[in-house]
């Protein structure tokens, strides 16, 4: 029953705030009440549920049409994702969540960018004409590579202030032939990849290297098993990324750890909340059900964009919405609106193998021992020389903190907010302001915390 008084606490508070968005609210809590299955459903008898209809529609009825308070923006508008990062990354989640066998699933499309660029300057042949394709570069031309080192500059110079990021990109080899000196240098100087040499398992075998490695590169963080065990023949190579990161937001959020809310992701949780109004860039998609938020870092160097579909659901809806197109049309929109959040606080790490997905998009020869050409990484690795698998490790942190020393929480005096409650799973970006290049996207499906049916 716990999970039912909280329904109504949160009825309750929200029937206080006769705002327009207590339809959805509603229609929401409604749905999530005839969700729970099992003998928790029976002791709900129809008397509270009914009563709480007539408070809430009460309410709706009582409150007069509204204007929502809407300031002119104060920000340049920033919509173009003309930077490549973005449509690979895009491409990438889709393909990652396709199949709905993912949770919290996150990349950083820039690191990615910038390692597949580096391990391009080792291939030949149709093996590097399809990396070529995959980031969209034509012959001799060097916006692509431009792009990504300017945005990888602006992440160097906004980490600590915005944000913190901590990040390692390594190629990783087995027993493969020598390596030309020069591809190892430009490796390490221009793309800033270690290279680590996988040698002959005796105390750690591959895998537990390649853990041990990541865990290094985040600062420690626990990271998440990879779902497949991995074999390596030599000549095997593996590019990997790991990745912590940690916004800091331009105001802070205020929180109470005792404060646990139930959190309606795949699987249902609890989860301590955090809240803070203010003015902020939003947009609301009626047609496709979605409420877009944008959320600055401190300083401005980076901001966070938020997906929350209105309605609990999966966010298979929502990922395959997620074309360029849309996504530009949905940063133009974006308006300064008083609004009332509620995020999570939470830490989501996910460990992926983007194999599959990277030969859908058309990387295809370079995973194959025989028609590989990586002949200028290595003269000698001709028919042996091969990509084994491209690993990502990420781990995202959401937490109340601004980047203010003194950061003390203050709410903005706002009126008649929208609310945006993000209960349920959603979907984050986060992109630099500077050079626009998408830094980060992913899925916030579930939270850790207790279940709540433990409770029930
Ligand atoms: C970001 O800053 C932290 C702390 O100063 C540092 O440890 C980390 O290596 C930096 N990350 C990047 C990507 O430069
Ligand atoms: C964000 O980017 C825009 C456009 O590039 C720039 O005009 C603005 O000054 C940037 N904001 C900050 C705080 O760096
Ligand atoms: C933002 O809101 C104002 C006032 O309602 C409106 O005039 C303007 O067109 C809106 N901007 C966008 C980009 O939708
Ligand atoms: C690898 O490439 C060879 C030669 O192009 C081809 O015959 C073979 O079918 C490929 N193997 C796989 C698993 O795709």
């Amino acid at each position: 029953m716990l999970a039912f008084t909280e329904q109504t606490e949160q009825l309750r508070s929200l029937s206080k705030r006769k705002n327009q968005h207590l339809l959805f609210r509603l229609y929401n809590i409604l749905q999530r009440l005839l969700l729970f299955k099992g003998p928790a459903m029976v002791s709900i008898s129809p008397v509270p549920l009914l009563f709480l209809l007539v408070l809430a529609l009460q309410s709706i009825w009582s409150s007069a049409p509204q204007e929502q308070k809407v300031q002119s923006s104060p920000q340049p508008e920033i919509s173009s994702l003309h930077h490549p990062t973005w449509s690979l990354g895009l491409q990438l989640y889709r393909s990652l969540r396709i199949d709905g066998s993912q949770t919290n699933t996150f990349i950083s499309p820039l690191l990615l960018a910038n390692s597949l660029l580096a391990l391009e300057g080792g291939a030949k042949g149709s093996t590097a004409g399809q990396f070529h394709d995959l980031l969209r570069i034509t012959n001799h031309d060097k916006a692509v590579g431009e792009a990504l080192t300017e945005a990888l500059k602006s992440v160097h110079e906004a980490n600590g202030t915005s944000y913190t990021l901590q990040s390692s990109s390594a190629l990783f080899s087995k027993q493969v032939p020598k390596l030309e000196k020069g591809f190892l240098e430009k490796l390490q100087t221009h793309f800033g990849l270690q290279h680590v040499a996988l040698e002959d398992a005796q105390k750690q075998t591959d895998m537990e290297k390649l853990q041990s490695w990541a865990k290094s590169g985040m600062d420690g963080e626990e990271t998440a098993d990879l779902e497949l065990a991995l074999e390596t023949k030599p000549g095997a190579m593996i590019l990997a990324n790991a990745l912590h990161f940690k916004g800091f937001w331009d105001r802070g959020f205020y929180h109470e750890n005792q404060d646990l809310r139930s959190f309606f992701g795949t699987k249902y949780t609890k989860v301590p909340m955090m809240h803070r109004s203010g003015v902020y860039r939003h947009y609301e998609d009626m047609e496709n059900m979605v409420q877009v938020l944008e959320l600055g870092l401190w300083e401005g160097k980076a901001s966070m964009v938020l997906l929350l579909p209105f309605h609990v659901e999966s966010l298979a809806r929502l990922d395959s919405l997620l074309t360029p197109d849309r996504v530009e049309k949905w940063l133009g929109k974006l308006n300064s609106t008083s609004m009332a959040l509620s995020l999570p606080r939470t830490k989501i790490s996910s460990t992926v193998n983007l194999q599959k997905q990277l030969a859908t998009l058309g990387l295809v020869d370079a995973w194959n021992e025989t028609s590989a050409d990586f002949s200028t990484a290595s003269s000698l690795g001709r028919g042996k020389l091969h990509l084994r698998a491209v690993l990502h490790w990420t781990s995202l942190e959401l937490a109340p903190e601004s980047g203010s020393k003194d950061g003390m929480h203050e709410d903005e005096d706002v009126e008649k907010p929208k609310i945006f409650y993000a209960d349920h799973s959603f979907i984050i970006l986060v992109r630099d302001n500077s050079t626009g290049a998408l830094l980060m996207i992913g899925a916030l499906d579930q939270t850790d915390g207790p279940a709540i049916h433990d409770e029930l």
